[in-house]
């Protein structure tokens, strides 16, 4: 429970199944996004070049299912995780914003925030909470040029400072959860081995098994808004006890 008479240090990677319990769709899972739309087409640089009003749409649209979303107990106990655990790091795959609405201070975006627009010409960037978007694709306010997304298409490269910092939290935690990710999309699939090469443990959270099972210490198989809740009621009990005996 405690390592050497101190708190343990958690690092725990997120991704889109922490947010299905708030009715957020995934992408791979039954009902995915993948399942639906081609990625090639609407989350790359080139079919943003090739037709920016198509991306636009579905980024609106994905933006006015988020908006009608609110964060599940999964992100709220992860907001009493980071209040109680001294060296706690959040690390999250969605651009939903729910971690940041549940009250988590501190999130390594890894593939960016679907609220913020950057231009495409000059350094203008700004939260836009705007639903629906108009007009639609919309323009840089200061060059007139195209506004993006400040999410991470396939193909680009992640915030370099961002995943230094994600990759140094799990290769210094003693212990990494994985809640809702189908631990297939590189390189934030590579953080909890990360964790296991330096002697740290796995606790994996999802409603099926995945790449990454075989190698967790534990898999709490079952919907994360429930299992994640359940589980830290348990542990937090055992890490007082244990502070209690010191
Ligand atoms: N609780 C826990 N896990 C769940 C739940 C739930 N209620 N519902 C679904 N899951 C699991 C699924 O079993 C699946 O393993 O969440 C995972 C979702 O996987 P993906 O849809 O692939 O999402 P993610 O892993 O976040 O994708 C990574 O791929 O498309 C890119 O940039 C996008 O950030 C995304 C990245």
């Amino acid at each position: 429970m405690t390592v050497g008479g101190r708190l343990p240090r958690v690092a725990v990677l997120t991704g889109a199944g922490i947010s299905a319990g708030s009715g957020v769709p995934t992408f791979r899972g039954a009902g995915g996004l993948w399942r639906q739309y081609h990625p090639q087409e609407l989350a790359t640089p080139e079919a943003f070049a090739r037709d920016p009003k198509l991306v636009w749409e579905f980024y609106d649209w994905r933006r006015q299912r988020i908006a009608a979303c609110r964060p599940n107990p999964a992100h709220l106990t992860l907001v009493e995780m980071e209040n109680i655990l001294p060296d706690f790091t959040l690390v999250t795959q969605n651009v939903d914003g729910l971690h940041t609405q549940a009250g988590s201070r501190r999130v390594l975006l890894l593939h960016g925030d679907i609220w913020t627009v950057r231009c495409t010409a000059c350094a203008f960037r700004e939260t836009n909470r705007q639903t629906p978007l108009e007009p639609l694709p919309p323009l840089c306010p200061q060059c007139g040029q195209l506004l993006r997304p400040d999410v991470v298409w396939f193909g680009e490269a992640l915030d370099s400072a961002v995943f230094a910092a994600a990759r140094r939290a799990f290769r210094q935690a003693d212990l990494a959860l994985v809640i809702g990710t189908s631990a297939l999309v590189y390189p934030a699939a590579e953080l909890p081995y990360l964790t296991k090469q330096a002697g740290g443990q796995i606790l994996e959270f999802n409603t099926e098994r995945t790449p990454l099972s075989s190698l967790a210490d534990a898999v709490f198989l079952g919907p994360s808004e429930e299992t994640l809740p359940a589980w830290w009621a348990e542990y937090r009990h055992q890490l007082e006890r244990t502070m209690d005996r010191r």
